[in-house]
């Protein structure tokens, strides 16, 4: 087994995630007592393995290092809000800008600006200011987080399209590409009509 790359940022990690983790469901069941309806459908969260860190270092060309990992790289820490409607994706936006302590550094909009292969999903990077010594020394410390925000569908269609990347025995990509291509405006196009129908519910 390899040494962790984080060391003693470890278990920092951890317990930054957890805090993170209870601050997105305070808020949802804080919408849920307002609206009867939570802020999002299922949260999925991890502090990325050793592995995939050394993996993504190695790969950009930068030392196998805790400090590499958790300065040069932003997503130790990662979170996913998988939503119901589209507009909850901005709810749960608009709640995390507003968390204490946290500055985004980073937006990418893929939902109003679509990646050619279809996929759609809305990604912040958040610095953390937590009371922690960082790699750096600083004391309370900065950390990061990649917070991605999507909806069911949105996210149905990532993880069928990621399993396929793995897939290097596909005799017509380019057709696969197409169809997933397709697949993915048919869903976004199904993700409108059903905030439709729920704004049209809720206007009753
Ligand atoms: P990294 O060097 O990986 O951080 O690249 P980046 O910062 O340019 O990545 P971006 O913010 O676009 O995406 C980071 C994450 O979003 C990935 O690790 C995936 O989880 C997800 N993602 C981005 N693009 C795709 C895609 O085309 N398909 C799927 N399935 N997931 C994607
Ligand atoms: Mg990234």
């Amino acid at each position: 087994m390899k040494k962790n790359i984080y060391g003693k940022y470890e278990p920092i990690l951890e317990n930054i995630l957890g805090d993170l983790i209870k601050y997105i469901q305070a808020y949802s069941e804080q919408e849920k007592a307002k609206t009867n309806e939570m802020a999002y459908e299922h949260l999925i969260y991890r502090v990325k393995s050793t592995q995939s860190m050394i993996e993504k270092c190695q790969r950009k060309g930068l030392p196998i290092t805790a400090e590499a990992a958790l300065s040069d790289m932003h997503d130790a820490i990662g979170i996913r809000i998988v939503c119901r409607f589209i507009k909850d994706i901005y709810l749960n936006i608009n709640y995390i800008k507003a968390m204490p302590g946290c500055h985004v550094i980073e937006e990418k909009d893929y939902i109003k600006n679509v990646k050619p292969n279809g996929y759609r999903s809305y990604h912040m990077i958040v610095e953390l200011t937590e009371p922690y010594e960082d790699v750096k020394g600083r004391t309370p410390g900065r950390f990061f987080a990649e917070i991605q925000i999507r909806t069911i569908a949105m996210d149905s269609w990532a993880s069928l399209e990621h399993q396929m990347k793995y897939k290097h025995d596909i005799k017509n990509p380019k057709m696969i590409e197409r169809e997933l291509k397709r697949c993915a405006d048919e869903l976004a196009a199904c993700d409108v009509s059903m905030q439709t129908i729920r704004d049209l519910i809720n206007a009753e």
